[in-house]
């Protein structure tokens, strides 16, 4: 299957894809490691938020019983209450389990998974070098990371973001928030041997507000297919100098462990 086939069924489902082109792009490259490598064991870091599993639904609605998902969070609460309604999002098992990304060696002593995925987690994470590290120790070699975050290119300038990086500083990143720059990952996923497959960038604000907020339920899934396509072609064909990374919110990873 294509990568078009793969945008086109999921596009085809009969309930509206979440409005962030960055996941849709991780939706993307996971369908097809699944189609690749049926069976393939997932940890999904920071499941919860507030859709839990929400991501997944396209992935059980076509692919189902077809990979083993792992999610963690350390919102405890939260995996609780997932875990008490889980038949009512999907029928497959999920192992869910709380914990956070800086213990995955600890929660995980005897198992590394062939795919790791975080969306919209690494801006909440301050220490993402010890994070980045735990997550190369818990996927197998040769394995799978792909992950989504707020661009630290794009210029926000929310006063509370320095707040919440005074109290992370302090211990207290509970409620840290603010996005990562590629020069600042790149040179540790390097140091960690990583080698990054894509790096691409999502959700210019204008359209993610016109898509999320004026366009029908019914029509959502037609005009993401769209802009989506336009997204993926602007990373296929721009030079990204400072300003054009500028104009998008999301960060976009997919890296693979080095298979040694
Ligand atoms: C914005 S939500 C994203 C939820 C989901 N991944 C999604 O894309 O819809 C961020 C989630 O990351 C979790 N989180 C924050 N810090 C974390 C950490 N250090 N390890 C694991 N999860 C974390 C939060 O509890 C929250 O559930």
């Amino acid at each position: 299957m294509t990568f078009d086939d793969h945008l086109a069924h999921l596009t085809a489902l009969d309930f509206p894809l979440t409005g962030n082109t960055g996941k849709v792009r991780t939706l993307i490259e996971l369908a097809r490691l699944i189609n690749a490598k049926p069976g393939l064991s997932i940890l999904d870091i920071g499941c919860i938020g507030p859709n839990p599993l929400d991501f997944w639904r396209p992935l059980f609605a076509l692919y189902g019983g077809q990979f083993q998902l792992t999610g963690i969070d350390p919102d405890a609460d939260g995996i609780a209450r997932t875990q008490a309604r889980l038949h009512a999002i999907t029928e497959h098992p999920v192992n869910l389990i709380a914990g956070n990304g800086y213990d995955l060696t600890r929660l995980f002593p005897d198992q590394q998974f062939d795919v790791i995925v975080f969306t919209q987690v690494l801006e909440h994470v301050f220490r993402y070098r010890e994070f980045l590290t735990q997550v190369h120790h818990t996927v197998q070699p040769g394995g799978d990371v792909l992950f989504t975050l707020d661009s630290g290119h794009y210029p926000h300038q929310r006063w509370q973001d320095s707040v919440k990086g005074i109290l992370a500083r302090l211990g207290r990143e509970h409620h840290y928030e603010h996005g990562w720059r590629d020069d600042e990952l790149n040179p540790v996923l390097n140091d960690l041997d990583f080698s990054v497959i894509s790096r691409e960038f999502y959700c210019t604000t204008p359209s993610k507000r016109l898509h999320n907020k004026y366009i029908d339920a019914a029509q959502k899934n037609d005009v993401m297919r769209l802009w989506f396509a336009q997204e993926y072609a602007y990373n296929q064909h721009i030079t990204f100098d400072e300003t054009a990374k500028r104009q998008f919110l999301i960060l976009f990873y997919h890296v693979q462990r080095a298979n040694h």
